[in-house]
């Protein structure tokens, strides 16, 4: 099963993302990545489904290409920073 955050945990602080940009959250080591896009922050998992490893790179910050696809590091796959597609 998934390991997701209970209801009201702090993912990280508003000022800390860039907009646009993405960061691995303080939360669990890092576990969830945010993504900000305007006034909107959405939540992912922080694992590539390729080979699961985390889609950050060292300190936490996040490949987002155009303002709109997750860059994974490790071989470059590309996600939909909306809905992760
Ligand atoms: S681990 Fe992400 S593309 Fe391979």
């Amino acid at each position: 099963m998934t390991n997701l955050p209970p209801p009201g945990t702090v993912l990280g602080r508003l000022e800390d993302l860039p907009d646009p940009g993405a960061r691995a959250s303080a939360w669990n080591d890092g576990a969830v990545i945010l993504v900000r896009r305007g006034p909107t922050i959405t939540a992912f998992l922080n694992t590539c489904p390729h080979a699961q490893r985390p889609l950050n790179l060292p300190g936490g910050k996040v490949m987002l290409h155009e303002g709109a696809f997750i860059v994974c590091p490790v071989h470059g796959a590309s996600f939909a920073a909306t809905d992760g597609t």
